[in-house]
This record gives C-alpha cells, sequence and structure tokens, in this order.
C-alpha cells in the first residue's frame, strides 16, 4: 500500500524529460529483430512491457544487448527467426502479444504464448479471426492466452478492421509482410501509426491511401536495421499535463514529447478545454517531438465521441479528471475499448472516482463527470485495478485532495512508467 502525496504547497514547477514511447519501444525490437544488420534503439522504454518484448525476441534466437536505455539488436531478417522450445511470456502486454501473433503466423514453426492474470483475459479473437482470413493456424483458449500460434504459409487479404486498434492493424500489416501478393487493409478510424512510419524508415514498402484508413503492404521486403532515438511517450508526458494544468500556480515544461497526430488527442483536449499549452516543436526526421509548457488554468467541460478517441485512448483516464474539475458538464462516449484494457477503465475510473466524491456516471461507452459538484472524500483506500495508467491518474488525483490517501498495486506503474512516482515527486 502505497502512501500518496497530498496537495502540493506552491504547484508543480520544472522540467522533465520523460521515458521512451512505449508503443515505439516494443516496435524498435520488433522491426529490428526481422531487419538485417545492427539496429541501435536509445532512450528505448525499459518497463515490464518493453521487456516482455525484449524478452520473447531474445528467445526467438535474435541476439539483443542493453544497456541502460540503449539497446542494440543483430536483426535476422523476416525468416532468420527460430522458435523457442518454452513458451512465450508476454507478461501483461497486449502490444507484444498482438503484434507477435501476426508476426509467428507466417513462421516455418509452432509457438505458444502465455501471459499474466490481467492479459489472459483480454479479448484475443479480434486478431486470431482476421489473420485466419490469411491462412494463419491460431489455437486461442476460448479466445484468450494462452494462444498456440502453428506457423504457416500466409497469404495475401483485402480486409476491414472491424474495431479501431493499432494492435490488430498491426498484426496484419506483419503477416502481410509474410505473404506472396500485397494486401490491402482498411481502418474504421485511423489509430496511431508507428507500424506504418517505423516499418517505412527500416525499408519495408507500407502505404497510407489519402483518405487515411487505406493501407497498402507489399510483401517480402528486405528491411535494413536502423538507428533510431525513441521520442518521450505522450501517454507519460499525459500524466504530468493534466497535474500542472489542475494544481493552481504549476507550470512545468516537458522535454522531447512524441507529437504524432495520432497521439495527440489530450493535448488537444486539454486545448479546447482551456488549457494554457505551449508546444515547441523540434525538427526531426521521423516521429515528431517538441517540448510542452504548461501551466496551471480554469478548464471549461467537454464533449467527446468516438472520431476523437483512437489518438487519446489510453489518456481517457485523464480527460475524466480534467472533467473532474472543469466547470460544467463533460462527456465521453463511443470508448466502450477501454472495458477491454488492461482492467475494464470505464468500471475502474467510476469505482475510484465515486470514492473522491466526484460526481460521475457510468455509460456502457464512456462516462458523464459534473465537474461543478466539489469533491468529498469518502473512502481514502484507492486501488489501482492492477493496471498502470489507473494507478498513475489516482497518483495526479490525490494532489488535488487534502485528505491523505493510498493506493493499492501502486506497483503496476512498472508497466510503462516505472519511475512515474519518482519523477512527480520532482516536480513537487
Ligand atoms: C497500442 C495500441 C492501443 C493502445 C495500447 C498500445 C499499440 O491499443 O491502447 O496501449 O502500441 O499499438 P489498441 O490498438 O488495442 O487500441
Amino acid at each position: 500500500m502505497k502512501t500518496l502525496k497530498g496537495k502540493p504547497a506552491a504547484g508543480l514547477h520544472g522540467e522533465l524529460v520523460v521515458p521512451g514511447d512505449k508503443s515505439i519501444s516494443h516496435r524498435g525490437i520488433m522491426f529490428g529483430a526481422i531487419s538485417e544488420g545492427q539496429t541501435t534503439l536509445t532512450h528505448f522504454l525499459t518497463s515490464a512491457d518493453c521487456l516482455s518484448t525484449l524478452n520473447a525476441f531474445k528467445q526467438l534466437g535474435v541476439p539483443i544487448e542493453r544497456e541502460g536505455t540503449t539497446v542494440k539488436i543483430q536483426g535476422v531478417g523476416l525468416h532468420g527467426l527460430k522458435a523457442s522450445d518454452q513458451p512465450l511470456d508476454m507478461g501483461n502486454s497486449g502490444t507484444t502479444t498482438r503484434l507477435i501473433m501476426g508476426l509467428l503466423a507466417g513462421q516455418p514453426f509452432d509457438s505458444t504464448l502465455i501471459g499474466d492474470a490481467s492479459l489472459s483475459k483480454r479479448p484475443m479473437k479480434r486478431v486470431s479471426v482476421p489473420l485466419a482470413q490469411m491462412g494463419a493456424k491460431i489455437d486461442t483458449t476460448d479466445g484468450h492466452l494462452p494462444v498456440t500460434v502453428k506457423g504457416t504459409k500466409l497469404h495475401a487479404v483485402n480486409y476491414q478492421l472491424k474495431v479501431a486498434s493499432a494492435q490488430v492493424k498491426s498484426a496484419l500489416i506483419l503477416a502481410a509482410l509474410q505473404a506472396e501478393t500485397p494486401s490491402t487493409l482498411i481502418e474504421q478510424l485511423p489509430t496511431r501509426d508507428h507500424t506504418e512510419r517505423i516499418l517505412t524508415a527500416f525499408g519495408a514498402d507500407v502505404q497510407t491511401a489519402d483518405d487515411g484508413v487505406t493501407i497498402t503492404v507489399q510483401p517480402q521486403p528486405h528491411m535494413t536495421g536502423q538507428t533510431m532515438t525513441v521520442p518521450g511517450d505522450m501517454s507519460s508526458a499525459a500524466f504530468f499535463m493534466v497535474a500542472a494544468s489542475l494544481v493552481p500556480g504549476s507550470k512545468i515544461t516537458l522535454k522531447d514529447v512524441g507529437l504524432n497526430k495520432t497521439r495527440t488527442g489530450l493535448l488537444e483536449i486539454l486545448q479546447q478545454m482551456g488549457g494554457k499549452v505551449t508546444i515547441n516543436t523540434t525538427p526531426t526526421d521521423g516521429e515528431p517531438i517538441g517540448d510542452l509548457i504548461i501551466e496551471a488554468t480554469d478548464l471549461k467541460p467537454i464533449e467527446i465521441g468516438k472520431e476523437q478517441i483512437p489518438a487519446v485512448i489510453d489518456e481517457l483516464p485523464l480527460v475524466a479528471l480534467l472533467a473532474a474539475k472543469a466547470n460544467g458538464v463533460s462527456k465521453v462516449t463511443g470508448a466502450e475499448e477501454l472495458r477491454v484494457k488492461e482492467t475494464d477503465r470505464i468500471s475502474a475510473i467510476v469505482q475510484e472516482f465515486k470514492k473522491l466524491g466526484i460526481a460521475i456516471e457510468e455509460l456502457p461507452d464512456g462516462f458523464v463527470i459534473d465537474g461543478r459538484q466539489p469533491w468529498h472524500v469518502t473512502d481514502t483506500a484507492l486501488d489501482a485495478h492492477d493496471d498502470h495508467r489507473i494507478g498513475m491518474v489516482l497518483g495526479v488525483a490525490a494532489l488535488l485532495v487534502d485528505t491523505p490517501l493510498t493506493l493499492k498495486g501502486a506497483e503496476s506503474v512498472g508497466i510503462s512508467y516505472p519511475e512515474f512516482f519518482d519523477d512527480l515527486d520532482q516536480l513537487l
């Protein structure tokens, strides 16, 4: 049980470099592994999830060395992976699991994937069913882990995605690389495009049409290892952006944060709510990055629907917190995907926010929050629900109340941000 820091006397102040992007760190390892030659990643995220990916690829015969946040991968090419004699442990990581399913489906060997209790409850048919249309032979356990992937030859597909999910899209792209003719994938809504960008940087031919949702994948690319600095994770920066916006007197600078448009939903929402944000972009060849300066201010309520969800999917618990301090009623809908994250995040937010006396109403696909109601703590024992992002949002919420609060499961922050509470302390 962790005791959370309460209201700081003078707000949050200072400058912070947040750890590397989780989505990009995963992909850096995976795409480095299936390229030829060395890939060097700097500012790699050394969190539990990304280490699940690193260890899985070591088990698949890829030489990988890590010193701190620098990782060197000796790529074995698209056809150089080796069978693992042990099951591959995906830990808590949905990204590792779903992307690796697409890759392993086309390999000439079988693999078994296992994971922790939370991951073992998450849906895997959203990947195995479309992969089956490409000839993949994947057995799930009632749609969940453990999963057995029987490697086989894959064929191209023309597929319309049923969920707006970058993980599903990426699994299909990795399978399509191993087919013999080009594949076309059509998304419901644009989702994070790191797979498309990074594969292209490594030499693959993955093109998105002007409509933003039609992706064509050319098969059998020869990809070459690259040197890549992983940008700061917008999804981690977001916790401090919200803390600094809400705690009176705050002013902070977040350095070198990834500003890929498919990830900046929270930044735009904060601006629409009247947040004080200055963005100083830095020119780069790869993923866009920049420094963010955030100051505390009063916020207006907001309504968010389906179309806006993918770019803010991981930050919706933070949108709830912004809404809980805005001067009106906010509403989020079209976010039913939150129910199948590391925990049911709609239910977790509603349960934990109610302990703080926040006026929140649960919807099947989102929530309604009246930020005008004063908070009054009714239960000081908060619970992270074994979910890193719920743990961190509650760590930020605690900065807004006078009553001392505790957090059960605070160690779950290690999934994406092991130093979260230390970094927060630095700004207090
Ligand atoms: C991720 C995609 C998102 C996101 C997750 C990381 C990725 O999941 O929630 O944290 O790296 O592709 P979905 O694609 O399932 O929405």
